[in-house]
């Protein structure tokens, strides 16, 4: 931890948290018990991502995908989510930490949209970091959603075509407001987005670690945070009009 530089810390980290499936299934345990112990790394690295000073922390809980699960695993996931809020509020709020979500969230139990609302509402003016939720997300459903709503108001007069420019696209996006991934981790050794964060990741620094989600802790976040910063990111420009 000592070796981070605390000015090159990236100002948004997102994760996709994936492995909980084969970390039971290694044990012989039921998927959902790898769920249950995928919370406790959610924890550990929403206490790391605050301790450090990172502003935004989004984690992909759930896909839109993922409803074509087995029932009784969506159902878990869903009790687990509703259970994960509950318990957390306080930690939330003793940590400053305020708590947004994305995705469909209509899709979601009337129960849990209930409790995720009431987090939601209860975190509100909370300023030490964010922690985004993507529950029943989907980035083509996202973009699709962006691109309606600009059509939408394209008809009522309200913005042009001319302008639309990419700063204008992101206030239609989930994450309005919110700044672009620096890194994005994938545990579990997957090499793939599997439609997370399409059009917030065009720059972002890809982070993939062999890890299971349930034993992610602090130390992996930090190795993954190492790399991040060994990293030169150009953003098109050679590197020599980078060092100046
Ligand atoms: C990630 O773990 C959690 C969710 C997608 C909800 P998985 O359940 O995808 O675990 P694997 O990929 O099957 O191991
Ligand atoms: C991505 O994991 C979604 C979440 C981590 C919530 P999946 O396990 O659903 O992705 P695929 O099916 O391996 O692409
Ligand atoms: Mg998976």
């Amino acid at each position: 931890m000592e070796r981070l530089i605390k000015e090159r810390l990236p100002r948004h980290v997102a994760v996709i948290m994936d492995g909980n499936g084969r970390w039971a299934e290694k044990r012989s345990l039921s998927r959902i018990e790898g769920h249950k112990q995928g919370v406790k790394a959610i924890r550990d690295t929403v206490e790391t991502a605050r301790r450090l000073g990172i502003n935004v922390l989004t984690l992909y809980a759930f896909s839109r995908e993922n409803w074509k699960r087995p029932k009784r695993e969506v159902t878990a996931l869903m009790r687990l989510l509703k259970e994960y809020l509950k318990r957390e509020l306080q930690e939330m709020l003793d940590n400053d930490i305020r708590l947004v979500a994305m995705g469909n969230l209509e899709d979601l139990p009337p129960d849990v949209r209930k409790t995720l609302r009431e987090t939601i509402h209860k975190t509100r003016s909370r300023n030490g970091m964010i922690l985004n939720l993507a529950v029943s997300y989907s980035g083509r459903a996202e973009l699709l959603r962006a691109v309606k709503r600009i059509c939408q108001d394209n008809s009522k007069g309200k913005l042009r075509a001319q302008e639309i420019t990419s700063e204008v696209f992101s206030r239609y996006l989930f994450t309005n407001g919110l700044p672009d991934p620096d890194l994005l981790i994938r545990t579990s050794g997957e090499f793939r987005l599997s439609n997370f964060l399409l059009w917030q990741i065009a720059y972002t620094e890809i982070y993939v670690t062999d890890v299971l989600w349930p034993d992610f802790r602090k130390k992996d976040f930090i190795k993954a945070l190492l790399d991040y910063q060994k990293r030169e990111r150009r953003f098109g420009l050679t590197r020599r009009q980078l060092t100046g």
